[in-house]
């Protein structure tokens, strides 16, 4: 079982290592040009370990052939796919490579980004044995310094996003790969801090799945806020826009899920609408346990709707009657 964890292991940074050297070779120079008009620079290239898949149907499984590796295995490992005619072709192609770590920084799988428009924009290993989304951090290992230092981790949404950010002196920052944050990755992350800012995309599903991801830190004991990225769609547009100042700023303003889901819900129905905005946090002030933590929720909710805060206070009472 191990000695096979091992060798898949093994493989995968065998893997890594051909895909770098491609990036600096000539072959690679379109995908440089790209990570360099994205301005990612050498450093951060370097220590996410970013790499180039080449276009062509078998050149990572000639590579691995000559090194003793099946077809077979190569398949079990998500490096190639089986062709139905028979033989097997190279998953990644044509692709810009960012390798994906355990928490202990060995390779796991990759995440391959288009340099044009193609579908998908990211194509990941396949979900199985080895790789799972939903039980990794992309960049823990490297994060869990500054997260140790810095004493909060921030939750990003993807690759781009963690690598850009820490270029700018973010270091401790991780990525969920996407917004569907789990229980597993609560778990994970909070082996180094119980403290964790959540910056995902300003879209609509990242408004969503933040609150989501906040709701699961929040069971599992962790202390949240939110962040609000004005002015760029991700993490890596605003900082590349406005620097670490801007971003520290960002992270002074972010603010616990009650709060986050009022500003939403005020923009959303306006304030006009007392009733529709209260109802969207009376489930989150009702589940707030510590009376100190739900007195400040109180204020601050009193506060926004300009009511009483006894008026909130009656609201949740009732809302406590009917839900039990
Ligand atoms: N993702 C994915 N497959 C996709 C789209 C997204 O796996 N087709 C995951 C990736 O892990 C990605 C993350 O979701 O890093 C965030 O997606 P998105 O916001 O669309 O990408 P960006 O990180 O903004 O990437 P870029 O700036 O390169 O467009
Ligand atoms: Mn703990
Ligand atoms: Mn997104
Ligand atoms: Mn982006
Ligand atoms: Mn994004």
């Amino acid at each position: 079982r191990q000695g096979k964890k091992d060798r898949a292991f093994k493989i995968y940074g065998l893997v890594r290592d051909f895909y770098r050297i491609l990036l600096g070779k000539d072959i690679g120079a379109r995908a440089l040009q790209y990570l360099e008009s994205r301005n990612l620079s050498g450093a951060a290239r370097e220590t996410f370990q970013l790499g180039y898949a080449p276009p062509g149907w078998d050149n990572l499984i000639k590579f691995l052939a000559a090194r003793g590796i099946r077809e077979e295995e190569m398949v079990k490992l998500g490096l190639a796919q089986t062709r139905e005619t028979g033989g097997c072709y190279d998953r990644f192609r044509n692709r810009v490579m960012f390798p994906i770590w355990d928490s202990q920084g060995r390779v796991v799988g990759f995440g391959g980004r288009t340099m044009g428009d193609d579908n998908p924009k990211y194509l990941n290993s396949p979900e199985g044995e080895f790789f799972n989304k939903g039980q990794l951090l992309y960049g823990l290992h490297i994060a869990r310094k500054g997260i140790r230092e810095i004493g909060y981790a921030v939750l990003m949404e993807g690759y781009m996003d963690v690598v850009s950010t820490y270029q700018h002196g973010v270091t401790n920052a991780v990525a969920s790969l996407g917004t569907a944050f789990t229980r597993d990755q609560a778990k994970l992350l909070m082996a180094y801090t119980h403290d964790v800012v959540i910056a995902y995309d300003a879209d609509a599903a990242g408004v969503k799945a933040a609150v989501r991801a906040a709701e699961i830190l929040q069971n599992s004991g962790c202390q949240v806020r939110i962040a609000t990225i004005p002015g760029a769609k991700d993490p890596d547009e605003f900082i590349q826009k406005n620097g670490l100042a801007g971003w520290q700023k960002i992270i002074e303003n972010a603010v616990p899920l009650v709060q986050y889901k009022l500003m939403q819900a005020v923009k959303t129905y306006g304030l006009q609408n007392k009733r529709k905005v209260l109802q969207e946090v009376l489930p989150n002030l009702a589940a707030v346990a510590s009376p100190i933590e739900l007195e400040e929720a109180i204020k601050q909710t009193a506060t926004v709707l300009q009511v009483n805060w006894e008026t909130v206070l009656e609201e949740i009472k009732s809302f406590r009657k009917n839900t039990r």
